[in-house]
């Protein structure tokens, strides 16, 4: 199945990057910064946010319109830039689809180096915390560890609703850290993408004390690894982005913006039940 779909990928594809909203925006940073040269086109959900408190059978559908999409658009990968999304297991996803697929780092290796008193905190959607594939994972890796996790229902609709340094947003992560603080974690992983938006508010209520970790850096090296192995990195001419939207795109545009200050970015906003 892999080397018939290795035959018709090409290095000068697009990557697709996808999320629920704009919290992807923060592993496109890093892929972006790792892999200047690829052509990226980002879809964040902007109209069906948040994903979090959704069923599975709604993910399923949502994940499999924008891989058709995406595979309408001739991309070579989509790295699911959602720790929801992901948890739906990205193996069950790829289907007869004709490329390739990666998810989010859980972290767990992250947190082991972390950690010094092995209590680790994790920050994530009700869905993602609801599988409690973050528990199984970190303790697989270090047995020893403690973990505490924590859903954060509140958190996607602030950060899409652009609250940032509000008392809104400080009250939200107060709640949700005051029983990680009592339980006495050194080290928080932020396991879903939005919440890099909100990082300086988290770290303002944890204090220097406990170490605030973010998978994205790791989903991306894991992402340039994978081309890199397959032959399908783009190493020649100026890389590119599009950002496509599905409702809301002077938002989008502004919170590109605070994520991405520098880039040179097209936006689109797109219909994702065409092009089936
Ligand atoms: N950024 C998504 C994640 O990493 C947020 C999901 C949501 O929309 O609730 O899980």
């Amino acid at each position: 199945m892999l080397e018939q779909v290795l035959k018709r990928l090409n290095k000068n594809a697009p990557i697709g990057v996808v999320d629920s909203g704009v919290g992807g925006l923060t592993v496109l940073k890093h892929l972006h910064q790792m892999m200047p040269k690829e052509n990226f086109i980002f879809i964040g959900d902007t109209a069906r946010t948040p994903y979090g408190t959704r069923t599975e059978e709604e993910l399923r559908g949502f994940a499999d319109e924008m891989i058709t999409w995406l595979e309408n658009k001739g991309a070579k990968l989509i790295v699911f830039a959602c720790n929801t999304m992901t948890m739906l297991g990205i193996n069950t996803l790829e289907k007869d689809h004709q490329l390739l697929l990666i998810g989010m780092s859980k972290g767990e290796q992250l947190l082991d180096i972390a950690s010094r008193n092995r209590k680790v905190g994790v920050f994530a959607t009700p869905y993602t915390i609801g599988t409690g594939a973050h528990r199984k994972a970190i303790e697989e890796v270090a047995p020893d560890m403690r973990v505490f996790p924590m859903p954060c229902a509140k958190f996607v609709p602030l950060v899409e609703a652009e609250k940032f340094g509000t008392q809104e947003v400080i009250d939200a992560v107060h709640e949700y850290a005051v029983p990680l603080k009592e339980a006495g974690i050194d080290s928080l992983i932020l396991s879903c993408t939005h919440y890099p938006f909100i990082q300086e508010e988290i770290e303002a209520e944890f204090g220097p004390s406990v170490k605030v970790v973010d998978p994205a850096k790791e989903t991306a090296m894991l992402a340039k690894k994978m081309l890199d192995i397959l032959g399908l990195r783009r190493t020649e001419n100026e890389g590119s982005m599009t950002i496509c939207c599905t409702a809301d795109i002077e938002r989008v545009k502004r919170l590109t913006a605070r994520a991405l200050p520098e880039e040179k970015v097209a936006y689109q906003l797109i219909n994702l039940q065409e092009n089936k």
